[in-house]
């Protein structure tokens, strides 16, 4: 089952899915909002990868005078979040791939992520980072959580025995448990956060950091123009 095609079958039950999936979900989602530079007052902002909306929703209620753009891959995750968050007439929606987005340069203030990212190989990686550096306008920050490898396999290893502990100990059905790990071999490319930083670095970003960890999950900051 392709990515589009499983985001699509779980939309409906996604965000419990998620919450008992991902260990520190909601304070992973907190820390995006809260390291947004105080000073950005972003006027336009895009999320990447926004699924039912659990991070769009903070976005829009901390900008409510924002232009925000909610992006996904799945028509059928994009409805469930068009309904939830209908009464905020400053969000629009598109249905498309990181892959074919384009953007016009120095256009965007703030670009989020949250739990997505990971979905593309590393030299998509490189190649939306790219992009993302020309659309964001000078004072622009891309922050983001996603699921991270370790710096070596034996720590990735621990990472992810540590999830599954964690899983068991919240008793996560076993069968969701296998849906998503079957999802994970076939369709996620965790990449270390090493590798963020040396393209963050050679893209031209002024400065890049890691503001959150637990296991996998990790909230990075990069900034385009500002070295703080
Ligand atoms: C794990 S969900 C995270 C959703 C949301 N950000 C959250 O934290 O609840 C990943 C989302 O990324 C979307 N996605 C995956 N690959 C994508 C791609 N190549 N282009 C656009 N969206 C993609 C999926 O459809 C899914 O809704």
């Amino acid at each position: 089952m392709d990515v589009e095609s499983f985001y699509n079958l779980i939309s409906s039950e996604y965000t419990e899915m998620l919450e008992r999936l991902v260990p520190r979900y909601r304070e992973m989602l907190w820390m995006i909002l809260d390291y947004v530079p105080k000073d950005l007052n972003p006027k336009r902002i895009v999320d990447l990868g926004c699924g039912t909306g659990n991070l769009s929703e903070g976005i829009v209620n901390q900008y409510p005078e924002a232009d925000i753009l909610a992006v996904d891959l799945s028509a059928s995750i994009l409805s469930e979040v068009k309904q939830r968050l209908k009464d905020y007439s400053n969000i629009k929606y598109l249905n498309e791939d990181f892959n074919t987005l384009e953007f016009e340069t120095d256009s965007i203030d703030l670009i989020v992520s949250s739990i997505a990212l990971h979905h593309l190989t590393d030299p998509q990686k490189e190649k939306l980072l790219t992009k993302i550096y020309s659309w964001l306008s000078p004072k622009g920050v891309l922050i983001f959580g996603d699921q991270f490898a370790g710096s070596t396999k034996a720590r990735y290893q621990q990472h992810m025995e540590n999830w599954k502990l964690s899983s068991e100990g919240k008793n996560v059905p076993k069968s969701e448990w296998k849906l998503w790990m079957n999802h994970q071999d076939n369709h996620d490319f965790h990449t270390s956060v090493e590798n963020y930083f040396n393209w963050c670095r050679r893209i031209g970003f002024k400065n890049s950091d890691v503001v959150w960890r637990y296991y996998l999950w990790t909230v990075f900051i990069a900034h385009k123009n500002i070295s703080i």
